[in-house]
């Protein structure tokens, strides 16, 4: 069942943290389905643009569909990841999405407000909520480069008056995480006095955690060892501080690049293997197994496995 982003909020609130998961492709869609069913917990289906441009974002929904009547358990929300404001409107109008992401944080603050207001007028308009980001990540946002030395963070005092002024109902924050297998060097960390901060500056705001793989170094030693050339000093948020993040008010974890290293992974190791097959189904099977137990772990970690009674009561009774 797809509900909205903002149901998936109210339950979740300074209790847990919601998984997103960016997808794809079926055998991703297949694997994340059966991972959040099997850990009995509520999920967002991320949606980025290089993903509606992949194969072609009818095909995306038309999967995302039919996993819906495959696993009628499951309570989830489709959400786009990183739209500029054409990408948003689009899917604001399609009908399909619970909830759409403006990134307009690359813009100067009175800009970023702006955009997101013109946003959040047609979202609301059509039922959907925003999530909205202040302040820069490290790393890569898709077309938007920002080097680690001009990544900063969100600042505490700006947070109450662009929500105000914006209307945005989640906040997107940069709290020392970055996208990609290379988040940390030195001493850097996921900046857990600067959620409390945000959390404070704008109490019952959900915030999303972005950049927030773990990088697992079993992940990057076998992909090496199976002829990958990683970075071995890859790293990523710890898993065990998913939990505490949460309940300072981080109520979406964005995770897709710790997928893409089991896809690497199985991939691999299978045709290393098997030099002779060519068939990619036996891989693909393998990845979607792996996959499913991945998401379920994760779960585990955000404290959202089991927490699909909650939300399918709070659901109900609307
Ligand atoms: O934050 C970016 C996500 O990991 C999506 O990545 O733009 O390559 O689909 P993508
Ligand atoms: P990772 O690269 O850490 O998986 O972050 C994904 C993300 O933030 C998607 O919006
Ligand atoms: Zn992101």
């Amino acid at each position: 069942m797809i509900v909205t982003t903002d149901q998936l909020y109210k339950v979740a609130y300074k209790k847990f943290a919601v998984g997103a998961y960016n997808i794809n492709n079926a055998e991703q869609c297949m694997g994340l389905f059966r991972g959040n069913v099997m850990s009995k917990a509520p999920f967002i289906i991320q949606i980025s643009k290089g993903a509606r441009k992949y194969t072609d974002k009818r095909m995306l929904e038309a999967i995302i569909r039919s996993a819906e009547g495959i696993f009628p358990e499951a309570i989830f929300a489709v959400h786009l990841d990183h739209g500029d404001e054409e990408t948003c409107l689009d899917c604001i109008k399609s009908g399909f999405y619970s909830s759409v992401m403006i990134d307009a944080s690359h813009e100067s603050f009175d800009e970023n407000i702006a955009i997101t207001r013109r946003v959040v007028e047609a979202a609301h308009a059509g039922g959907i909520s925003v999530e909205a980001e202040l302040g820069r990540l490290g790393g890569v946002e898709e077309d938007v480069k920002v080097d680690e030395g001009s990544a900063f963070l969100t600042n505490p005092a700006e947070a109450g008056e662009f929500i105000e002024r914006s209307g945005a109902d989640a906040l997107a924050c940069a709290i020392g995480t970055s996208h990609g297998a290379y988040k940390f060097k030195g001493n850097q960390r996921l900046r857990m006095e600067v959620i409390e901060q945000i959390a404070n500056a704008i109490p019952g705001v959900p915030l999303v955690m972005h950049g927030s793989s773990s990088v697992p170094q079993s992940e990057v030693e076998r992909i090496n060892a199976a002829g990958g050339k990683l970075d071995p000093s890859a790293r990523g948020v710890h898993e065990e501080d998913y939990l505490p993040a949460a309940r300072l008010g981080v109520t979406k974890v964005n995770i897709d690049t710790d997928g893409r290293l089991v896809w690497t992974r199985v991939h691999r190791e299978a045709f290393l293997t098997n030099p002779k097959e060519y068939d990619f189904r036996p891989a693909g099977k393998i990845f979607m197994d792996e996959y499913a137990k991945f998401i379920a772990h994760k779960n585990e970690k955000l404290g959202s496995a089991g927490q699909l009674d909650a939300v399918r009561a709070f659901v109900s009774k609307k």
